[in-house]
């Protein structure tokens, strides 16, 4: 039987487990996998390092071009790289995490980073999961299935500073709920759920539970495609 390319979204705020799953989904798959928020780390870790005011719009703008952003795309070894250079471990910082709303709000770092999330999924041959914040909105609204994925504050916050070695939950669950505040409110492509994705909570869901769901979501598109 001949296997279609399937190409889904999952989007949602931070710490709802988007990564985690979206990785897991690839792999069981044989699928690709890209991880969007990574670009937009990787341009925001690039303005910091180039001197670039990452509250000055305007500066953004015109230098939204200038970094080159290669994404590798196998789910079990994700990597990234800016001028050629492994940015995996910068762009994981707290000064990238407090930074990327601001620099992904501007539309011409968007228009950049779009452009290459559409080429990625376009090659991949067998398909691909990519999760973010706009992909089933705005990147591929013609994607095969669209999750969108949610959870309380609370457990967001727990999963996260679980991550983050001696963070303090209060202090997590504030910066979080600001970076999805200014993440959901911006002008261009906000994070959001498409009008036909479907909604995952995972509050109460352990990320084996939301795998097999995705996985099964995924196979019965797949088999009407
Ligand atoms: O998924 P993450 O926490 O690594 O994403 C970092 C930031 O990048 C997030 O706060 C908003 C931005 N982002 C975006 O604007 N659009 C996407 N598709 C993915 C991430």
């Amino acid at each position: 039987d001949t296997v279609e390319s399937v190409i889904v979204a999952i989007d949602g705020p931070s710490g709802t487990g988007k990564s985690s799953t979206s990785k897991a989904v690839a792999s069981a798959l044989g699928l690709s996998y890209l991880d969007t928020g990574a670009q937009y780390r990787a341009i925001t870790w690039w303005m910091l390092s180039n001197g670039i005011d990452t509250a000055d719009p305007l500066a953004i703008a015109s230098a939204a071009g200038k970094p080159v952003i290669e994404s590798g795309t196998d789910p079990a070894a994700p990597a990234i790289t800016v001028d050629g250079v492994d940015a995996s471990g910068p762009i994981r910082t707290q000064e990238v995490t407090s930074k990327v709303s601001a620099v992904s709000a501007v539309p011409e770092v968007r228009e950049v980073i779009t452009g290459l999330q559409r080429s990625i999924a376009a090659a991949a041959a067998r398909g691909i999961v990519v999760e973010g914040r706009d992909i089933g909105t705005t990147v591929l609204p013609d994607a095969d299935l669209k999750i969108f994925l949610t959870a309380s504050p609370e457990a967001r916050a727990a999963r996260r500073s679980g991550e983050i070695k001696g963070s303090d939950v209060a202090a997590t669950r504030a910066a979080l709920v600001a970076r999805d505040a200014a993440d959901s409110g911006r002008k261009t492509s906000p994070l959001a759920k498409a009008d036909d994705a479907v909604e995952v909570d995972t509050t109460e869901l352990t990320l084996q539970q939301v795998v097999e769901r995705v996985v099964a979501l995924v196979e019965e598109r797949r088999d009407a495609l």
